[in-house]
């Protein structure tokens, strides 16, 4: 079967590669794999700075936003044919950790979780995949070909459970949010928001177009420019570009009692000069605090299931700007400037 690989650490390794069928061994379920969303990590990946491959291969299988459509599940596994699933990308790590042991690989106390697509386990753009019937989450059919958002939308309810646990650590009546980054991850926060009943205000560089266009219809406002710009003393940022100085920014930012949450993977190695002592100053006198958040669990999927069921289907069908069939996989990997989701087309 063919499959999109790539030698992690080794750029323009991508290649359409021809596979053996999924081995029994990986699961009781067979899916056949619709579509997978492209994001910033895969593109790290393909220029190979990021990304593991599995124990003892060469290639990794890349993709970790999965649609895919049941093929064959065992009885009494809740799944049947036809039914549409999403793989979960984490794994627990073997030990395991007192965190991976109940459930929140999310959490991995180790560092010897396995992700796929990304760390040493395969992804899903391959056409065929298995796994266990725990290994993946139930999509409601009416949601269709926007399943495929479901993944990236569990990655922000996570961040907004870390943001409501730490925001009620004191009493806590958040009104305001501002969200930094209106690629996918900052749109899918901003809808969050809105669905929380916030007021949302997402900041990004460009003046006009797609992005601020979905912004506004999604009932949120957006600001061209800078984080401090949006809105006085907000009390919740959600950082979702990783731009080291815009991390630093966020924080800036923050209202009294704010929550900073920190959803972007920042490149290494970047230089920021900082007032450090004003920044822990205000940190410390207004009680501010930073959490990072990666991942999810599948609490976070059950969410996100919500999440989407409850959305405006047709905003979100504007989330996908691009499908590019499996054999055109390069252009899926050129981000343009109206680009919000781009997604490969692995069967039909
Ligand atoms: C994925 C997460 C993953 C993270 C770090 C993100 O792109 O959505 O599931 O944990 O990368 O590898």
């Amino acid at each position: 079967m063919r499959a999109l690989t790539v030698i992690p650490e080794q750029a323009s390794s991508t290649e359409i590669s021809d596979l053996a069928e999924p081995a029994d061994s990986d699961g009781s379920v067979l899916v056949e794999t619709l579509a997978v969303g492209v994001c910033g990590t895969d593109m790290e990946i393909v220029r190979g700075d990021y990304g593991w491959a599995p124990p003892g291969h060469k290639r990794l299988v890349l993709g970790h936003e999965s649609l895919g459509r049941v093929v064959d599940a065992p009885s009494g596994s809740g799944l049947t044919r036809g039914d549409l699933v999403v793989g979960i990308v984490r794994r627990p790590d073997p030990v395991p950790c007192y965190s991976c042991a109940v459930g929140e690989w999310d959490a991995c106390r180790n560092g010897k979780y396995t992700e796929h697509g990304i760390k040493e386990l395969d992804g899903f753009m391959r056409e065929r995949w298995r796994g266990e019937p725990d290994a993946m989450v139930k999509v409601d059919p009416a949601l269709g070909d926007l399943g495929v958002l479901l993944e990236p939308t569990t990655v922000v309810t996570k961040a907004w459970e870390e943001i409501e646990r730490t925001g009620n650590r004191a009493t806590w009546k958040p009104k305001t949010v501002v969200v930094l980054g209106a690629g996918p991850i900052g749109l899918l926060a901003a809808m969050l928001g809105i669905e929380r009943g916030l007021e949302v205000h997402v900041v990004d560089q460009m003046s006009s177009g797609l992005k601020p266009d979905l912004v506004r219809e999604l009932g949120a406002q957006y600001h061209p420019g800078e984080v401090g710009d949006a809105v006085d003393q907000p009390d919740i940022v959600i950082e979702c570009t990783g731009v080291p100085e815009l991390v630093f920014a966020s924080i800036d930012a923050a209202g009294i009692g704010g929550v900073v949450c920190l959803t972007g993977v920042s490149p290494t190695g970047v230089q920021v000069a900082l007032d450090g002592g004003s920044l822990a100053r205000s940190m410390v006198l207004e009680n501010k605090c930073v959490v990072g958040s990666v991942n999810a669990n599948k609490r976070h999927y059950e969410a996100g299931v919500q999440a989407l069921a409850k959305a405006d289907h047709a905003w979100l069908a504007k989330l996908v700007t691009r499908k590019v069939p499996l054999e055109k996989f390069s252009e899926a990997f050129q981000h343009g400037p109206d680009d919000v989701k781009v997604v490969l087309e692995v069967g039909s």
